[in-house]
């Protein structure tokens, strides 16, 4: 697949989300929203009636990424409410299966998240369940982290898995991804590139997309 830019409004200003939002429009395939609950992550971002005000402003799907303890409560919700793709956390899902399940069911990309420290070989039986894994390049809960390397090899196995199962699975990094970092990233397999700082730190965040797509086209 050609690899898609869904940068993050973690690093947008968040009064202004639906002009930041419009500001990448014509640029990226998406748009990533971190949704942090202070549990599953030392940090507190938005949730579930921002998403959905922002859902009737955004001209690009919306790719929510839930950093929170109780995906499996919350997760179908944002697919109900018009989310394109949904993100839980393996760490912490009780039932993944289920839950993966009913996103689809609601209409939305389901998405299976890891932490650095996860092993992707865990859920090697559920990739047919998911339309996206995401692998994570720093630890959940920031913005402007330094680009983890040791996750690397991580993609690059998760790439195989999903080429030797031939399924149709994406492969999204998120932290840390730059313009020099993102190349890294697409060799090693990735095809979806979240990118928060570096797209929205820019004076031309829709400028910064394009770079970032055309590294990552290389
Ligand atoms: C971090 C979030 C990321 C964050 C990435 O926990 O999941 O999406 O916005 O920000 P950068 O690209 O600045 O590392
Ligand atoms: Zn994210």
């Amino acid at each position: 697949m050609a690899p898609q830019i869904s940068p993050s409004i973690l690093s947008a200003d968040f009064a202004r989300l639906s002009e930041e939002v419009g500001r990448i429009a014509d640029a990226a395939d998406w748009v990533h929203v971190d949704v942090m609950d202070n549990h599953f992550v030392p940090n507190l971002t938005l949730g579930l009636p921002v998403v959905e005000a922002l859902l009737k402003h955004s001209p690009l799907p919306l790719d929510c990424h839930l950093m929170i303890e109780d995906p499996d409560r919350w997760a179908p919700e944002y697919a109900e409410a018009g989310a394109q793709s949904v993100t839980i956390h393996a760490e912490a899902a009780k039932a993944p299966v289920r839950t993966l399940r009913a996103i689809r069911a609601a209409g939305a990309r389901a998405g299976l998240g890891i932490n650095p420290g996860t092993p992707v070989e865990g859920y090697a039986d559920i990739l047919g369940e998911i339309d996206m894994l995401l692998i994570m390049t720093v630890e959940p809960g920031f913005g402007g982290q330094k680009f983890l390397d040791v996750v690397l090899p991580k993609v690059r196995r998760a790439r195989e898995l999903i080429k030797g199962r031939d399924l149709p699975v994406w492969l999204q990094v998120d932290g840390g991804v730059s313009a020099e970092t993102i190349e890294r990233c697409a060799e090693a397999g990735a095809d979806v590139f979240v990118a928060g700082s570096a797209v929205y730190g820019a004076d031309d965040p829709a400028e910064a997309v394009r770079k970032l797509r055309g590294q990552a086209e290389e």
